[in-house]
């Protein structure tokens, strides 16, 4: 791999000056279909093992960490009381409390470099954030992967509830897309979107080909017999968030669309191919890999999400294969983040 000069680097109070790396075993818990695994436990470590266990075999590892949202997230429930009322309840979820952005980039940082481990040569990492921490994170992965490996920066645009504000409604997250080997050739499928309105009302559906004059200056377009695909999928993707009466809503919170993610594993991924999803949450990626073929790993230090996670497989007739994260020695500090106490600790000491 050939990172370019200059090195970028992105520093901050207490940064570790080498990733932290583990000495943690993953044991079988119940045993299940081994092409969806899911690991409990913090995925620092789980990363560490499953690269120490399997090598550089990932053809696509999604991160969608918590935002630094400052606050607890609940899992939202409904059921119906005994007069047929709808009845809300709320559990807690996951813990978005950090001590400072230091903090919060500390934790990324480590599971980011072990995560690259874990990437085939022609695979892509994608890291789901938004824009508060996409401007570090993006000079992060600038750092671990080198510069010319930065593949996409996709905005995905949603519409929601108006909050009340006098700014701009925020209405996208930023997934920034990093190569593991920017010579190896990539895994990519091309996807296409519906041809713009003026482009079928100027030249109809069919295939254009581009007319060049001797200096190779584009001059205009000619119509083939062939049908269009489309006009190849761009970095800006509307899609709708999760609605709160959709099928697939699970009631976990921050849960991400199918079509999300089927866009970055149909154009990321081939059949057979090995998916990693460290935050998993209620399993987004494991049921899309599920659905279309692909191997999936999912890993959350959260039984309950998991559970939600196996029952989606589940409803797609697959019985997963559960392992969990045993003893583990942290070589290095700058594990922040990846334990509560020690975490909680830092969060007092900051307050
Ligand atoms: C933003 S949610 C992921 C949502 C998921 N993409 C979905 O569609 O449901 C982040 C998840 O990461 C988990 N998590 C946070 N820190 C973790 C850590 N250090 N190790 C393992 N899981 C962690 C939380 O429990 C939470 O379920």
């Amino acid at each position: 791999m050939s990172i370019t000069e200059p090195r970028v680097r992105l520093t901050w109070n207490d940064k570790p000056s080498e990733p932290t790396s583990c000495a943690a075993r993953l044991e079988i818990v119940e045993p299940g279909h081994p092409s969806s695994m899911l690991v409990e436990g913090d995925n620092l470590q789980a990363l560490g093992a499953l690269a120490r266990r399997s090598g550089a075999s990932a053809a696509l590892v999604y991160l969608d960490p918590p935002f630094l949202t400052g606050r607890q997230h609940n899992r939202v429930e409904r059921a119906r009381d005994g007069a047929g009322k709808i009845q809300r309840s709320e559990r807690p979820a996951f813990d978005d409390r950090w001590a400072g952005m230091h903090d919060y980039l500390g934790a990324l940082h480590s599971r980011l470099s072990v995560a690259r481990d874990l990437l085939a040569p022609h695979g892509s990492l994608v890291l789901h954030v938004d824009p508060k921490t996409s401007h570090y994170a993006k000079v992060m992965c600038d750092e671990i992967f080198g510069p010319d490996c930065f593949a996409s920066e996709i905005v995905w645009r949603y519409r929601r509830w108006p909050a009340k504000t006098k700014n701009f409604q925020r209405v996208h997250d930023v997934l920034l897309r990093y190569v593991k080997d920017p010579s190896a050739d990539p895994r990519f499928n091309q996807l296409y979107e519906p041809l713009a309105a003026s482009t079928r009302a100027t030249w109809g559906t069919r295939k254009q080909r581009a007319v060049t004059d001797d200096t190779g200056r584009r001059q205009r377009s000619s119509s083939t017999e062939e049908e269009s695909p489309g006009t190849p999928l761009g970095d800006v993707w509307e899609i709708g968030i999760v609605a709160p009466v959709a099928r697939e809503r699970t009631g976990y919170p921050t849960q991400k669309p199918m079509a999300l993610l089927e866009r970055l594993v149909c154009a990321l991924t081939n059949p057979g191919d090995l998916v990693v999803d460290p935050y998993v949450g209620s399993g987004t990626t494991l049921a899309v890999c599920a659905a279309l073929g692909r191997r999936g790993i999912g890993i959350d230090q959260n039984r309950e999400a998991l559970e939600i996670c196996k029952q989606r497989l589940r409803d797609l007739g697959i019985e997963p294969l559960q392992e969990r994260v045993s003893a583990a020695s942290v070589v290095r500090k700058a594990d922040a983040g990846a334990q509560p106490a020690a975490r909680s600790k830092r969060l007092r000491r900051a307050s």
